[in-house]
């Protein structure tokens, strides 16, 4: 095995051994007494026509060999370490390769980018040596073994191994050789390996460059820096150079050359420091707004191409993404050569964690035990080593997950030897003594509070409570996106602006995993496993197939580099960048109207340099005699390289009652739930109300007709009608489950309510029904009154309900449900929008006015929970394909869902493919929803949030259009 080194982009010749390789895989690893035979490594002429095709890179539990399996923390064999079980799937792999006539002389290496988990090597039958560390390069020296012309590469490689035991994260067990393989020439005076040291003194604008090479001499050339053909390893002063950042990547063009081979670099410069507990990078404090990223595709797995690598960073650089941690596991190299030049800050993580070995309380636990060192150091110099020329890189984390124990603080003290001009991370370890930032998973939002205000409590030990004082406060992981969510994120950040310790985080995480199987994405328990954990590897701000989430949305938002907001005739704007000023936005406003829009025009702003703020005069708008609101867009004045010119960045918006003029603060965003819930009214019910008639089959009321008997809503118009009922209830989502809301719900019966008419009463020109609802073998209940009337085209409907007894958990719904035809599917609303919000994860959306089709209006979370929310509407149409159909108006608003199927079928449903339209839309009309929060891993909803049973009334108004 080769010593660990840089992954380098040489000119040197090089074969990809990618493609078809054949393939067989046993049931039972090398044991005895069933030994699979060795023959097809041993001899190069052996005949394997009888395997099977297998593509690499891949995963052989993809390609219908086994089958995947998913789990959490429980290692999925006996904790026996560090041995594993007799069946364990051992994969067999040939292929056959030409050695091209001009293949230089000199040494050859076999480079395999990522095996999972344990493999050995044959050349021509002779064994070059075996390696483990699934997610990290190992290289084997082919020099003795290659022969010209044919050539037979031969691999074993075992599912399990003594290093599944460091490899216990949260996602997929996938096995194989899963990414490149390559036969590297290393020709006479060859580079060994590179190690670039480039700072920036921010004071002086000076850049210092050190190139360190091992293997024979180079020269390098940096042209735009006038270096052309110096010796390495001597320190270059280089004024004025413009440094890397996240925001402004800038990469210096370089080459190495020897005799023998040119090698290509980027440099770029920069230099990390935490003093005063600030994580600066040049000079400057930043904060991190990013994501974890696993690499996941739905139909490979952890192969990635480098095509879906840049549609990654893409979409991460256009949702104001800042950072990555590579959880849990150094990605593929080429995602991080784009991180270099797109500009993301990254946290690279080797590839450790012992997770399992909490559930028997970490008794054995690598990371505590001598024996398992020079594994653990292993992996993390070979992290370490293969990425160590990255500016992107800011930070080494020692892994995830694996206790606590001193193979962990060697492995950081051999980080800090090694490369000292990086911060070392990790979060297993809260007393942080080894490490230079502190960091945390899902803490709550007071704790992050305290944290950053250094009131944190202390630790015992009085030193090493200094040191972790003295260190940026970092959340690995918050935020959980699993399913509908995360709520709070706005409140999260809010707290980290205002604290210069907290460096920010990482939202929890990048991609759903799951696995595409037919028209249904699968999770664990989809393939039989033994032991699994659902749904739990489906928590990503994207979905499976890289569609965006409302959870994306909602983080693109909020952590938007610019926030514009209004007070008393000024709009302010602040630039939340921590490096660049706003040169490359532009500021457009627009006035709009539920008509359409009404003026627009163009913002002048002043510079705003990083972290500054300016305040620039709000436009002459005309006033109007209806609701208006200006919508304020920084976008993207001209191209860069991650998104066109246009890409809008940020946006503010104000929304201006009718007839005003603008004045008063800009209302945020985020909004609780108020505790008497809107009971301000325009009353649309004129003292003449148009009168109650008796028809045959109930009674009409201007254009509804209402069951006689149960005063309920029938007809309105030609269009049938399930009447509106009190409706408590809603498919609880992830974060409901995860604070066990939906126990709590489900024991006070809100899935299965009864209802009792208490009292039809109709005098002249109202219908009154009074109504109690309540659940199987409890007392508690609801009672409300419906009162309808019509004047003019209208029917007037207000609701007030009172909660009965004393409710022992928040309600995760308040209002009314009705159902509708199935043929009123194209929906339009005076709200926010276009997309899905709650009471907690409503940042995204803005006022405007919107269409859509009840279907496009489903979020089609991979595991069906509660979903397609729209806020704060003023009014909802529902229209068949001619544009026949209602409206309703809200007195003053109320939030909306609407949708082919019950709640009861969405509460039901395992997979987005159980879920099958009925011939009814069923539409609930709510005052409030009960908040989202991040329980299904954190806090719950914030208690501003919640939905406590209550007082309530809903005003709405149904006329036909
Ligand atoms: C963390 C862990 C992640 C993931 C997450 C929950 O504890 O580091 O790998 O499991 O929780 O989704």
């Amino acid at each position: 095995m080769q010593p660990a080194r840089a992954l380098l982009h040489t000119d040197a010749p090089a074969i990809r051994l990618d493609g078809l390789w054949q393939f067989r895989l046993h049931d039972r690893a090398d044991v005895v007494p069933s030994a699979p035979a060795l023959d097809g490594f041993s001899d190069p002429d052996y005949d394997d026509a009888d395997w099977h095709d297998l593509p690499v890179p891949s995963h052989w539990q993809l390609h219908g060999f086994g089958r995947p399996s998913y789990t959490n923390i429980a290692y999925p064999f006996p904790i026996d370490p560090p041995h594993v079980p007799d069946a364990n799937p051992t994969g067999d792999y040939r292929r056959v390769f030409d050695l091209p006539q001009a293949w230089p002389s000199g040494r050859s290496l076999l480079r395999f980018d990522g095996v999972d988990s344990a493999f050995t090597v044959w050349l021509n039958g002779t064994r070059l040596g075996d390696a483990m560390g699934s997610r990290l390069p190992h290289e084997f020296d082919a020099t003795e073994a290659l022969v010209p012309g044919r050539n037979v590469v031969a691999v074993r490689v075992q599912q399990w191994s003594a290093g599944s035991y460091l490899e216990d994260q949260d996602m997929w067990w996938l096995s194989g050789i899963f990414r490149d393989v390559t036969l590297q020439s290393r020709p006479a005076w060859a580079i060994d390996d590179v190690f670039v040291h480039a700072g920036y003194d921010h004071v002086t604008g000076r850049g210092t460059l050190r190139v360190d090479v091992e293997g024979a001499s180079a020269l390098l050339t940096v042209a735009e820096l006038g270096i052309f053909d110096q010796p390495t390893d001597q320190e270059h002063i280089c004024d004025a150079v413009r440094p890397w950042s996240a925001e402004l990547p800038h990469l210096y063009d370089a080459e190495l050359a020897t005799g023998g081979e040119r090698v290509r670099l980027r440099i770029g410069f920069r230099t990390i420091s935490t003093s005063d507990g600030v994580l600066r990078v040049n000079g400057n404090a930043i904060t991190l707004r990013g994501v974890n990223r696993h690499e996941f595709h739905p139909d490979t797995g952890r192969v990635l191409d480098v095509d879906t690598m840049r549609a990654d960073v893409l979409a991460m650089k256009q949702h104001n993404i800042n950072a990555v941690r590579t959880s849990h596991y150094p990605p593929h190299s080429a995602f991080i050569d784009m991180c270099d030049e797109f500009g993301l800050w990254v946290v690279d993580e080797c590839d450790l964690e012992t997770h399992g070995f909490k559930q028997i309380g970490w008794r054995g636990n690598p990371s505590d035990d001598p024996a398992w060192r020079p594994a653990i150091l292993d992996r993390m110099r070979r992290t370490v080593e293969r990425d160590k020329n990255h500016p992107s890189v800011i930070m080494w984390s020692l892994g995830n997950e694996a206790g606590t124990g001193s193979n962990l603080a060697a492995s950081a003290e051999w980080v800090a030897a090694r490369d000292p001009s990086r911060p070392r991370h990790y979060e297993g370890y809260w007393a942080s003594t080894y490490v230079d930032v502190y960091s945390r998973m899902y803490p709550s939002h007071a704790e992050v509070a305290r944290i950053g205000a250094r009131v944190d409590d202390p630790l015992d030990d009085a030193v090493a409570d200094a040191h972790r004082r003295s260190l940026p406060f970092v959340m690995c992981e918050y935020a959980h996106a699993m399913g509908n969510g995360p709520g709070g994120l706005a409140d999260y950040q809010r707290i980290i602006d205002a604290h210069p310790r907290c460096a920010g985080g990482f939202v929890w995480e990048w991609i759903d995993h799951g696995l595409r199987q037919g028209d249904r994405f699968a999770y664990g328990g989809d393939f039989g496993e033994e032991l699994h954990d659902g749904n739990f590897v489906c928590d990503g701000l994207v979905f499976p197939d890289r569609t965006p989430s409302p959870g994306l949305l909602e983080v693109q938002r909020v952590f938007a580099p610019v926030e514009i907001t209004a007070t008393s005739g000024h709009i302010t704007i602040a630039n939340r960048y921590d490096v660049r000023d706003l040169a490359h936005l532009r500021f457009d406003w627009a006035l709009e109207t539920a008509d359409g829009p009404a003026a627009t025009g163009s913002l002048a702003t002043p510079p705003v340099p990083a972290r500054a703020q300016v305040k620039v005069p709000m436009p002459d708008l005309p006033v109007h005699r209806d609701e208006s609101w200006l919508t304020i867009s920084a976008a993207l004045a001209e191209d860069q390289p991650w998104a066109p010119a246009g890409h809008e960045v940020a946006w503010g918006q104000l929304s201006l009652p009718s007839g005003d003029l603008p004045s008063g603060d800009l209302p945020r965003c985020d909004r609780s739930v108020p505790d008497v819930v809107r009971t301000t009214s325009r009353t649309h019910r004129s003292p003449q109300g148009r009168p109650m008639q008796r028809l045959d089959d109930g009674i009409a009321l201007g254009a509804g007709v209402f069951d006689g008997r149960t005063g309920a809503l029938i007809r309105f118009g030609g269009f049938a009608v399930d009447g509106p009922v009190l409706d408590l209830w809603r498919a609880p989502t992830d974060n409901d489950i995860g604070a066990k809301l939906d126990v709590a719900w489900r024991a006070v019966g809100l899935h299965r309510l009864h209802e009792r008419i208490v009292d039809v009463s109709i005098d002249t020109d109202e219908l009154i029904v009074t109504s109690r609802i309540g659940a199987a073998a409890t007392d508690l209940g609801y009672l409300y009154t419906m009162r309808w009337s019509s004047t003019s085209d209208r029917l007037d409907l207000r609701v007030n309900g009172d909660p009965i007894g004393d409710w022992p958990c928040p309600l995760p719904r308040l209002g009314v449900r009705m159902a509708l035809p199935a043929t009123l599917g194209h929906v339009g609303w005076v709200g926010h929008g276009p997309g899905e919000a709650y009471v907690d994860t409503r940042n995204a959306v803005r006022l405007g006015r919107f269409a859509r089709d009840v279907d496009e209006m489903q979020t089609p979370y991979v595991r069906p929970q509660e979903n397609g929310n729209r806020v704060d509407a003023r009014w909802l149409s529902l229209v068949d394909d001619a544009g026949a159909g209602l409206r309703i108006d809200g007195d003053p608003v109320f939030d909306f869902t609407v949708r082919r199927w019950t709640s009861a079928a969405l509460d039901a449903a395992r997979h987005t493919n159980d879920l099958r339209a009925t011939d009814r839309i069923y539409l609930n009309l709510d005052v409030a929803q009960h908040g989202i929060g991040s329980a299904s891993c954190g806090p719950g909803t914030l208690p501003g949030y919640a939905l406590t049973a209550r007082p309530f009334e809903l005003r709405a108004s149904l006329r036909l259009v």
